[in-house]
């Protein structure tokens, strides 16, 4: 069962949080407390973090969701030591808003307080281009260069982040000198050169194929060694990666190729564990771990067309993903610009405030039968407030309405005011 009822206040203390982890509750996230018509708030809601799951937020612009997603990377971050420590976050940034959390959220102090909270940073690290790492440090941010390896973007990748077709004479170059190339570790350098020297490619689509490249390696993101994956995710840790500056086509691309990296190492290392269930010996501490990723803007990544970051979270992380221990985070304005299989593989829905039909269509395609009525009604019962959500649990095949908790941390992306404070 994913969300559970507790049987009253949970006491949470001080001490607990400044120790980063908390006793008795084994891996649960508290998200919030139940909501009543009234507006009372009942008791905590539960979220078992410790299993795998895909949870999707959505709701119009404003009401919530990355406040929502912010609120599940604290709880992820503050589990017991036990369980953490054989977890990995990481946070796909696509607004840049996420560094934020690294402060502690003073500005709704007696919010919080009435919480039984109080203002809390959390530990996270920031990768990004270095235009923001410069940013970052100077605010003394631990951050560092992201870079993804020449070698892992196939030719297919190449051309989608070029909006060019594998089929035109530039994709063909392409192709052809990625084909060459094949085995070896190169640069962005290495492939215009293998290209310049293809006898069978015309001088235009050479000409083209370099410019594409040249502008690739202008993003500074591209490295003959790359960043290696477990310098990206970390056991125990939480990790912020910035793609806030890249254009949309190369954001897709890494979201892809990260996706991909850590399917196959956790498929490798579920293998492993389970030799070792078999020898009758303990599997320990993972060597690379459980991992949730947090994706805020889904829609950019799951569209219901052809896109290659959705292929890999799909059919890797969705179908395949629980067995592996994967799961997903997501966030979107707009149910309905995501591929109808998002939302039937979520196992956990939070929805804030919704108007738009479209949006509340798609959501009732996928109404599991243990709800009764309408999700536009259901909806109806959240109303206007920030924060408040209609949560549908496939797990306890129940539906509440829930309030999800003030941050601890600094909720960063807040709308630019005209007006001054
Ligand atoms: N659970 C909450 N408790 C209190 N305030 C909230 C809560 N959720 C959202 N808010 C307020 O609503 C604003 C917009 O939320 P945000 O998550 O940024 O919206 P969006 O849905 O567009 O991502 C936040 O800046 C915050 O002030
Ligand atoms: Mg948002």
């Amino acid at each position: 069962m994913a969300l559970s009822i507790s049987d009253g206040a949970r006491g949470i203390s001080e001490k607990l949080y400044v120790l980063g982890r908390r006793e008795g509750k084994g891996g649960v996230l508290n998200i919030g407390r139940y909501y009543a018509l009234d507006k009372s708030l009942g008791s905590n809601v539960y979220v078992d973090g410790a299993k795998p799951h895909v949870i999707l937020i959505c709701g119009k612009r404003g009401y919530g969701k990355s406040y929502t997603m912010g609120t599940f990377i604290e709880e992820l971050s503050m589990m017991e030591q036990d369980i953490r420590k054989n977890i990995g976050v990481i946070v796909i940034d696509t607004l840049g808003i996420y560094w934020t959390s690294f402060f502690g959220n003073k500005k709704h102090e007696e919010m919080l307080e009435r919480w039984g909270l109080f203002p809390s940073g959390i530990k996270i690290r920031l990768l990004s281009s270095p235009d923001n790492v410069e940013e970052y440090r100077k605010m003394g941010l631990p951050a560092e260069k992201f870079s993804l390896k020449t070698s892992e973007i196939s030719p297919l990748q190449w051309c989608n982040l070029f909006g060019i077709r594998i089929v035109d004479s530039t994709g063909v170059a392409i192709a052809r000198a990625i084909n060459e190339l094949e085995g070896k570790e190169y640069s962005i350098d290495d492939i215009i050169e293998q290209m310049a020297n293809d006898d069978r490619s015309s001088n235009e689509a050479k000409g083209a194929g370099e410019n594409f490249f040249k502008m690739a390696s202008s993003w500074d993101v591209f490295d003959k060694k790359g960043m290696p994956l477990d310098e990206i995710v970390r056991a125990g840790e939480t990790t912020v990666v910035d793609i806030s500056s890249y254009p949309e086509e190369l954001k897709v691309i890494i979201v892809a190729v990260l996706a991909r990296k850590i399917f196959e190492s956790r498929v490798r290392e579920r293998k492993n564990d389970e030799k070792d269930i078999i020898k009758g010996k303990s599997t320990g501490r993972k060597k690379f771990p459980l991992v949730w990723m947090a994706i805020d803007e889904a829609q950019i990544f799951l569209p219901p067309g052809k896109s290659v970051s959705k292929d890999v979270i799909i059919n890797q992380w969705m179908r395949q993903g629980r067995q592996p221990g994967l799961s997903l985070l997501l966030a979107t304005q707009r149910p309905s610009a995501l591929d109808d299989e998002v939302l039937s593989h979520s196992d956990i829905i939070i929805c804030h405030r919704l108007t738009a039909q479209g949006d509340i269509d798609a959501l009732n395609r996928v109404r599991p039968t243990y709800m009764r009525g309408e999700i536009g009604e259901a909806l109806k019962k959240v109303g206007m407030e920030k924060g408040v959500a209609l949560i549908i649990d496939d797990n306890s095949e129940s539906v509440h309405i829930i309030k999800v908790r003030p941050r601890m941390s600094w909720h960063g992306g807040e709308e630019p005011s005209a007006m001054v404070n």
